[in-house]
């Protein structure tokens, strides 16, 4: 083989394990799909912090904390490429956020930034349900983790809360985020403590058990133990 053959062929290899990849673990659809299915934790989700982190973004808002962090309350950072990436749901990945064109349904801190690109394990959400609702029949989780979706959390909290000089997260890579513990101790990053809190996540409603098996967090049995009942049949979303 030339060199030239030997590239195109790297290349080639190189690109399908990328497109197998995407393929098989799903690419960012937005939150409009989830909602269908899970208005429970939509609505919910709606009044949380990271459900409205662009308001933050625009001018004349969070001007003490913009103050603080050294920022410029009168400027609009709502399409500043240091600032969206982490406001908004995939950016810079396929199908996530894009500032010249913005979409609603990526826009702020939504559902697949915590759980994953949804455009593959939101399909199996879908047929199991109906086996289940059918005949009882359950699936493992693990299929689910496959298909994209997270159960860890913690990896992808990181990459918005931990991403600056000296977090001590190994990921750090520019832009960092302006709001440290250094601007004001309250910005620390606590996992355990931040996962509870419910002025940034939305609130947790019982789960029917579609779902079983390995993996959950070391959380998920204290959230479903005091999980609201969804506000009705949750499964109805067309697909
Ligand atoms: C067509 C309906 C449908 C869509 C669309 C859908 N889901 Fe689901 N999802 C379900 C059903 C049904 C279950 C099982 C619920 C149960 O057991 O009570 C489920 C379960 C879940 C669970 C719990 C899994 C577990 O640990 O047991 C999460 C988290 C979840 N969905 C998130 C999402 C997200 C995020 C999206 C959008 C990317 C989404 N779903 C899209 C129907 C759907
Ligand atoms: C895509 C980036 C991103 C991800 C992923 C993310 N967050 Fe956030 N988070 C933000 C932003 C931005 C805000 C600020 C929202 C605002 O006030 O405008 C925020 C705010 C918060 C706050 C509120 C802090 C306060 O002022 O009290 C908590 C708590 C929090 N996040 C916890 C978490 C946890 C836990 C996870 C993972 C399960 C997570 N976040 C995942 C970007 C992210
Ligand atoms: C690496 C991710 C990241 C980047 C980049 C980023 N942010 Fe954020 N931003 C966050 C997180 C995480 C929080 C929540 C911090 C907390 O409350 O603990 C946040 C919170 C905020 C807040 C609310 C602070 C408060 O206390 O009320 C404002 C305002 C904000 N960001 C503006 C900006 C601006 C402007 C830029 C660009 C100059 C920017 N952010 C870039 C992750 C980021
Ligand atoms: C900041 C991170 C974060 C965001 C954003 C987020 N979730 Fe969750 N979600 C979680 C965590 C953590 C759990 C608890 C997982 C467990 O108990 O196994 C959870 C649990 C769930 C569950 C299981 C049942 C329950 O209520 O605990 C569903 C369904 C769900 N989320 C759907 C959604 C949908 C739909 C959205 C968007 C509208 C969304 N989530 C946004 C972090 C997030």
């Amino acid at each position: 083989m030339t060199q030239r053959m030997v590239f195109a062929f790297v290349a080639a290899a190189v690109f399908l394990a990328v497109a197998g990849t995407a393929s098989a673990q799903g690419t960012f659809e937005g939150r409009k799909k989830c909602y269908n299915c899970h208005k429970s934790q939509g609505e919910s989700w709606d009044k949380t912090l990271h459900g409205k982190a662009m308001e933050s973004l625009k001018p004349n808002t969070r001007k003490e904390a913009k103050l603080k962090a050294k920022l410029d309350p009168k400027k609009d950072y709502t399409a500043d490429k240091e600032c969206v990436g982490c406001h908004v749901d995939g950016f810079g990945q396929e199908g996530g956020y894009v500032i010249e064109e913005p979409e609603k349904f990526v826009t702020n801190v939504g559902c697949e930034s915590c759980h994953g690109a949804g455009s593959a394990y939101r399909k199996i959400h879908r047929k199991a349900g109906e086996a289940f609702e059918k005949s009882q029949k359950t699936m493992d989780r693990e299929k689910l983790v496959e298909a994209g979706q997270e159960f860890e959390f913690q990896e992808k909290c990181n990459a918005c809360h931990l991403n600056y000089e000296g977090s001590g997260w190994k990921g750090v890579k520019k832009p960092y985020t302006p709001f440290t513990p250094k601007v004001d101790k309250k910005y620390a990053f606590d996992f355990e403590k931040s996962v509870r809190s419910d002025k940034a996540l939305h609130e947790h409603f019982k789960l029917a058990g579609t779902f079983t098996g390995p993996p959950t967090p070391k959380f998920h049995e204290e959230f479903q133990k005091n999980a609201k009942p969804p506000v009705k049949a949750d499964n109805g979303g067309d697909d």
